[in-house]
Formats: structure tokens, sequence, C-alpha cells
């Protein structure tokens, strides 16, 4: 079997989350296109109407009717945000700017991931925030949902983030639209920056300069009236991966985006010797808000990948928030490389919606892959060593979309029968998932 054909991917999802917040928090309304409808994106839909905001949902675009930076209303109920993290942490710096109180509960998994490094430098700007608090086995505390919010009268901060987070850094500015002052995130290293992109595109006054970002704050939301949302390239990884791995492949995404603090994984897999060619747009379809050649464009291209022989490579810790999501899929690709592939620095990996270090490396070694986890000083690593297939196993999802996603492919390339004990959880980033990979199969 191999995997052959053209696709169109649903849209990002951090992009699809950050035009649903700005579109809510500026004047005008705002019609977004290609929305994913997974289940993450959803909950942000529904979290904003609790807030008293007007959201049309059609088939493939949403309409939002924004009401401008304070037209937010105290929502009557908790607000329920399911295992969106990005929902649940870019929403924290939302309301750290409203004079009302809010509850905001997540499910069982989301409500095991940590918030004090976004409850901290909101704390820090003049929120009050209740959190449920659990000492560390280290020093000291973290602080998880349930989180009881309530902001105004915020005061600008300047901000070294201490994890690389595109969460942390967009809940700040978020924040610091509604502070006092200039506020300012310095990133140790540069996250995703679709935030600032689009804050660009909504006239917010933020300025960008290499890892240091300013907003002023008081300063109103413009809409652009349009924003099409990239095929996300997340999603593409999969089918990427799987056409690079499974002989006799060639696989087109089109119209992905190809964001440049999103494309690691490109970088990765070219020096892992795949034959992949990336074909940018000259022109953004469809959206002349989303500009072409501006500071705040998200570039879109297509993507061409063919079988290849795949080489072990390194991955610095400079590369990892640029492909932070893509690391399940990579340790596929690396586990049947020639050689060995390092990932040096993925600590960031054991918060994700499972530990995805235990997640990926119990289900592959089960599979016949060699993977150790390396310990260098305060850094993760993890060493995998290349065999020529895989074999078939029982492997579990562990209820992570990612994990569930990659261990599909990985079983296409396996000799025998693989199978995941639950595939459920891939609605939460991408219900079509299956379906694709079908429509790919020769
Ligand atoms: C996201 C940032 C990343 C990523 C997540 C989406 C975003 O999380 O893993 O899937 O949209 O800002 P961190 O910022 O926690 O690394």
């Amino acid at each position: 079997m191999s995997l052959n054909g053209e696709v169109c991917l649903p849209g990002d999802k951090s992009i699809a989350h950050r035009a649903i917040i700005l579109g809510a928090l500026s004047q005008g309304n705002t019609r977004i296109e290609n929305f994913p409808f997974n289940k993450d994106c959803c909950f942000t839909v529904q979290a904003f109407q609790k807030l008293g905001i007007k959201i049309k949902t059609n088939k493939n675009n949403v309409i939002v009717f924004g009401k401008g930076l304070f037209g937010l209303k105290r929502s009557a109920t908790d607000i329920f945000v399911g295992d969106s993290g990005t929902t649940y942490r870019l929403l924290l710096g939302v309301l750290a700017g409203q004079s009302f109180a809010s509850r905001l509960v997540a499910d069982k998994a989301l409500s095991k991931r940590p918030m004090l490094r976004i409850t901290a430098p909101l704390r820090l700007m003049g929120a009050d925030i209740i959190a449920r608090r659990k000492k560390k086995q280290s020093a000291g505390f973290e602080e998880y949902p349930p989180i009881t919010i309530k902001g105004g009268n915020l005061k600008a901060i300047t901000y070294s983030t201490p994890v690389a987070s595109a969460q942390v850094k967009s809940a700040i500015l978020l924040a610091g639209l509604f502070a006092e002052g200039k506020t300012k995130v310095i990133e140790s290293v540069k996250t995703r920056d679709h935030s600032e992109r689009m804050l660009q595109l909504f006239k917010a006054g933020i300025k960008v300069s290499e890892n240091v970002i300013t907003i002023d704050g008081g300063k109103g939301l413009f809409s652009p009236g349009k924003i099409y949302v990239p095929g996300d390239l997340s999603s593409a990884a999969f089918f990427m991966v799987a056409a690079a791995i499974i002989p006799g492949s060639r696989v087109i995404i089109n119209n992905v985006s190809l964001n440049p603090s999103r494309i690691g994984i490109l970088n990765v897999l070219k020096r892992m010797r795949v034959d992949i060619k990336i074909c940018p747009h000259t022109a953004c379809r469809s959206s002349a808000s989303l500009g072409v050649n501006t500071p705040q464009a998200e570039p879109i291209g297509d993507i061409i990948v063919k079988s290849s022989c795949l080489k072990g490579t390194r991955v610095s810790r400079k590369e990892i928030p640029s492909l932070i999501d893509e690391l399940p899929i990579l340790m596929v690709a690396a586990s049947v490389a020639k050689g060995k592939t390092i990932f040096n620095g993925v600590g960031e990996l054991r918060v994700k919606e499972t530990d995805r270090i235990k997640s990926m490396s119990e289900n592959l070694v089960k599979m016949g892959a060699k993977i150790k986890v390396e310990r260098e000083g305060n850094f993760e690593n993890i060493v995998v060593e290349g065999v020529e297939q895989l074999n078939g196993a029982i492997v579990k999802s562990y209820g992570d979309h990612r994990t569930a996603m990659s261990m599909s492919i990985a079983g296409l390339q396996a000799k025998n029968k693989t199978k995941i004990d639950d595939i459920s959880c891939v609605s939460k980033s991408f219900p079509d998932f299956f379906r694709i990979l079908n429509s790919l199969k020769g």
C-alpha cells in the first residue's frame, strides 16, 4: 500500500482561535473562512458566545459580530472549554482585562496541565485570580483549573517568559490590550507569532523587534472584515511523514500555512533527506485582508512529498518551539530513518495533552523502535536509533489526538496489524483525519 493524491486541509487551529478572539474584541464584523470545526476551536466559539458575542457558523465559515474592546458581558454560568489548552490560556488573558469575575473550567486532562505560567504574569498586571493549587514534588507549587479570574485596572508589565510558549506570550499580549501603558514580552526563544501578526491586522498598537513585543493598552481593535485561515501545517505533518516513509507514495497538500515560526518540521524533514518541495503562493488566495508581503500576512503554499530514504538528524533546543506539536510524528519518522536522530530539550512534551515523551516512546518501543530518553542538566533529550521497519502492536492513544494520529501512521509503515485503543480523541484537532488518510490509500 502507498499514499497518493492531493488534499486541502481544514484551517490552522492556532490562527482560528485568535481570529475568534480578536474578532470578538474588535469593532466591526469578521468573516473567518476555512474555519476548522474541530472540538477545540468550537470551544473558543462557545466561550465568546457565553461572554455575549454573537457568532454565526456556516459550513466552512464563521462570522463574528465584534463588540469592541470593552463589549464582553459576564457569563451567567461557568465557562467550560473541554480539553482546549489554547482556549483556556488565551481566554485567561482576555478575562484579566474584564471588571467582572469569570470561572473557567476544563475537562479532566486539561485540569492536570500547568497554569501558573499564565496566572503569575496576569497577577503581576493586577488581575485577581484564585486557582486550584498543588505542592510540587520539587520546591514550590503549581496551579491548575478551575480558575476564577477578575480583572480590570491592569497595569502594563515587562515580562521575560520563563518557558518558550506562544500561549503564555499571547495571554500577556491580550491582557496588555486592557492595561494602562505599554506591555512588553521578551522571549528567550521565539515561538509561533500568529498573535503578533493578527494583532497587527486588527490595527493594535503593537511593535515587534526580534524577540521583544510591545503592545499599547487601551487602543481599540478594528476588524479587517475577512480572514482566510490557511490549512493547518500540524495536520499536514501526518501526511507528510506518511508519504515520506511509505514506499511508492506521493502526496500534495494545498493551501497550507507556511508561517516561518511554524515550519521547523519542513527544515527537519529536508535534513532527513526527504524529497519535499515547497511552493509558496505569491498571492494569498481568497483573502486580500491577510495581505501579501506585509508583516501581518500568514504565508501560504503547497507542499509535495515523495517517499524517500530517511537519514537521522539532530534537532536543536532552539528549533523545538517551531515544531513542538510535530514531535510525535517526527519520532515516527526518526524510528525508521537510517542512523541516529536526537531531539534536544523536549521537556515541554511532558505537559501537553498527555506526557508525549512517555506515550510516544512506550508505543514506538512496543513496535520495535529503539528510543532512549536522556537527561542533560535541566533538559531532556530523546535519542532514536532508526530501524528498517516497525512491527505491528497493540498501542494506546492515552486520549491524545497527536499520539493517536502519529501511531496510525506508524501502523501503516509496520509489518502486520497495529491496534490503537481509542481514536475518538482525533476530533480535538482533526475530525476528518481518517477520512482524508483513507482517500490517499492506493
Ligand atoms: C499553541 C502553542 C503551543 C502548541 C499548542 C498551540 C498556540 O503551546 O503546543 O498546540 O496556539 O499558541 P505552548 O505555547 O504551550 O507551547
